[in-house]
C-alpha cells in the first residue's frame, strides 16, 4: 500500500494508532459497517502485543513452568535425572513467535474486514474542510505510506512509552526500560539486575528474573511494593520474594542511576528527606550488571496535530468527555493509555466500543446506539507467582464509602481442586456492603485470581449480591469455587471454612 491512491477517501472513521485501543476499535466499526481505516507506525497490536502484557506473559510462562517443575515435581510423581534449567535465549524465542503470531492475526482480520493499514505516522491535518458539502477532518500518514485521507470522524490512540527521567540517565544497553528488556534481542540474562520502582512492572520482572536465577534487587519511593494492593496481598507476595531472595529496599528516592565500567550503579536517600537537605543527607549506593527502570509510563500525544484542532491536552494525557470519550474537538475521540484513565489493555478495549459507538451514532448510523464509558469495575491483574487479581474498592475504602462492611474470606489451602493442583498459596478475600449485600470489591493472590476476578467483575458490574452469587452452582472441583465460598463466608457460610452464619 506504498503508492498515493488516485482518489481522496473518504472514511466515517480515520484511527490513529494500531494499539489495543485502535485495532479493537477499527474492527468494531467494521463489524457496523462503518467505512474505517487505520495507520500505525510501528508494528500492530501496541504495547500490549508487542512490549507490555503478552510478552511478559509468554517469560512468565516459561518461569512458571520452571517453578512448577522445581517445586512440585518430585512430590507430584515426576522424576528428572537432574534438575532443569532456564534457556533463556529460548524463552525469548518462543515470546518472540508468540507475538509475532498474534501481530500477523491482528493484521489478518484487518485484511479480512477490509480495513486499510497504512504503515506510518498519522497526525490530524485540518478540520472542518469542505468537502462535497461536507464538513470533514483531513488527516495524513507520514512514512512507509504517504498519503492523505478524508474522515467524518478521528479515534486516536497513541498510547503511552516507559517514563524517563533524566537522572535515570536510561541508555538501553545496561539501563533499560521495560521496552528493551522485551526487545526481541534481548536474550542474555544479568547475573545481578537493580530494578527501580516496585509497581506492576517492576514486580513482574522481578519475579521473571529472580525465577530464572538473577539476583535481585528492587529499589521502591514509597513505603510498600504495589501499593493499590490489600496489604495481606502485599504479604503474600513478600513471603515469595523473599524466597526468592529478592532484595526490596522501600522508602529510597533514587537519585541517580550511572553506569560503571563493570555495570550500573544506583545512589539514593531517604524518601523522607525534605528537598533542601537531600544533599547532606545519607546516600546508600547499589550495583549490579543492568538496571530496569520501571516507575510508569509517559502518555504519546505530541506531533498528532490535535491542539491545532483544539484537542485539551495535559502532560501528554488527551482530556476526554468521561461519558462519551470525544475530546475538546467535536469528532475526535480518544481511547486508551493516552487518556491517562487507567493504563490497561481491557480498558483500551471497553474504550474503543465506546469511542466506535458513540462517532458513528452521531454521523446518523442510529442503529449503533450511543454508548456511556463506565470504569466503575475494571478488574486489573499483576503476573507475578502467585498471580494477583484485584477490583473495586479494599476494606479500608469500603469502610469510608458505606455504613456497614462484610468481608470474606477463603483459603486455596481449603478448596479440593488446588489441593490437587498443589496451588495452597493465597486466598480470596470480597468486601461487600453489609446493608444490602452487593459486592464492593475483591481481591485474590493465587492459582487463576485473574481469571477468578473476571466472575466478580460480572457480579459487580450487574449489581449482583452475595447471595446471588453464592446460589449460583459452581462446576467442582474447579478453582472458580474460590469465588463460591468467599462469597458464602460474606455470610459466615463458606462450607469449607469454620465460620459463624453472620445475621
Ligand atoms: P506503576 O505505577 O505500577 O509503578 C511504578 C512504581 O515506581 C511505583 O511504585 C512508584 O512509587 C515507583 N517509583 C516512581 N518513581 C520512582 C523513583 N524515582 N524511585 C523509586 N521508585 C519510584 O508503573 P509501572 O510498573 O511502570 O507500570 C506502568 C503501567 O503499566 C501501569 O499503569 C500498569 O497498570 C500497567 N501494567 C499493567 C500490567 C497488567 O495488567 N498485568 C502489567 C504491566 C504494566
Amino acid at each position: 500500500m506504498s503508492e498515493q491512491p488516485k482518489e481522496q477517501p473518504i472514511f466515517d472513521i480515520f484511527i490513529i494508532g494500531a494499539g489495543s485501543g485502535g485495532y479493537h476499535a477499527a474492527l468494531r466499526a467494521a463489524q457496523y459497517d462503518a467505512k474505517v481505516a487505520i495507520c500505525e507506525k510501528k508494528d500492530v497490536g501496541g504495547t500490549c502485543l508487542n512490549r507490555g502484557c503478552i510478552p511478559t506473559k509468554a517469560l512468565y510462562s516459561s518461569a512458571n513452568l520452571l517453578t512448577d517443575i522445581r517445586t512440585k515435581a518430585k512430590e507430584f510423581g515426576i522424576d528428572f535425572s537432574s534438575m532443569p534449567v532456564p534457556n533463556f535465549a529460548q524463552a525469548v524465542e518462543r515470546k518472540n513467535n508468540v507475538v509475532k503470531d498474534l501481530v500477523t492475526g491482528i493484521e489478518g482480520m484487518l485484511k479480512m474486514r477490509k480495513i486499510p493499514l497504512y504503515r506510518g505516522h498519522g497526525k490530524i491535518v485540518k478540520a472542518n474542510v469542505d468537502l462535497n458539502g461536507e464538513k470533514l477532518f483531513e488527516c495524513a500518514v507520514e512514512g512507509k505510506d504517504n498519503v492523505k485521507v478524508f474522515a467524518r470522524k478521528v479515534i486516536v490512540g497513541t498510547g503511552s512509552v516507559p517514563a524517563q527521567i533524566p537522572v535515570m540517565n536510561i541508555d538501553h544497553k545496561k539501563i533499560l526500560d521495560s521496552d528493551d528488556i522485551l526487545d526481541p534481542n534481548f536474550k542474555k540474562l544479568p547475573k545481578k539486575i537493580l530494578i527501580i520502582g516496585a509497581g506492576v512492572i517492576g514486580c513482574e520482572f522481578a519475579n521473571i528474573f529472580a525465577t530464572m536465577g538473577v539476583k535481585v534487587v528492587m529499589l521502591e519511593f514509597l513505603d510498600t511494593m504495589l501499593v493499590t494492593e490489600e496489604k495481606l496481598v502485599i504479604k503474600e507476595l513478600k513471603k515469595v520474594f523473599d524466597d526468592l531472595k529478592i532484595e526490596l529496599y522501600t522508602g529510597q528516592n533514587v537519585l541517580k542511576v550511572e553506569t560503571t565500567p563493570t555495570g550500573v550503579k544506583g545512589t539514593t536517600c531517604d524518601a523522607k528527606a525534605p528537598k533542601d537537605q537531600i544533599a547532606t543527607a545519607e546516600k546508600k549506593t547499589f550495583e549490579a550488571d543492568m538496571c530496569l527502570v520501571s516507575i510508569g509510563r509517559a502518555k504519546v500525544s505530541a506531533n498528532v496535530g490535535l491542539e491545532a484542532v483544539g484537542v485539551e491536552i495535559d502532560r501528554g494525557q488527551i482530556k476526554v468527555d468521561p461519558k462519551t470519550l470525544e475530546t475538546k474537538c467535536p469528532g475526535v475521540y480518544a481511547v486508551g493509555d493516552v487518556t491517562g484513565r487507567m493504563m490497561l489493555a481491557h480498558v483500551a478495549y471497553a474504550d474503543a466500543n465506546v469511542a466506535v459507538a458513540n462517532a458513528l451514532h452521531a454521523i446518523g448510523k442510529f442503529d449503533v446506539e450511543p454508548k456511556v464509558s463506565d470504569l466503575s469495575t475494571v478488574p486489573w491483574t499483576i503476573f507475578t507467582h502467585p498471580n494477583i487479581g484485584t477490583i473495586g474498592l479494599r476494606e479500608e475504602a469500603a469502610k469510608k464509602k458505606v455504613q456497614k462492611v462484610y468481608t470474606g474470606r477463603f483459603y486455596y489451602s481449603s478448596l479440593g481442586k488446588a489441593k490437587a493442583m498443589g496451588e495452597e498459596e493465597g486466598f480470596m478475600m470480597v468486601v461487600a456492603d453489609g446493608d444490602n449485600d452487593k459486592i464492593l470489591g475483591a481481591t485474590c493472590i493465587g492459582a487463576e485470581a485473574p481469571e477468578l476476578i473476571s466472575e466478580i467483575a460480572v457480579a459487580m458490574q450487574n449489581g449482583l449480591t452475595c447471595e446471588q452469587v453464592a446460589a449460583t452452582i459452581h462446576s467442582h472441583p474447579t478453582i472458580s469455587e474460590m469465588v463460591l465460598e468467599t462469597v458464602e463466608d460474606v455470610h459466615g457460610m463458606a462450607i469449607h471454612k469454620v465460620g459463624r452464619r453472620k445475621k
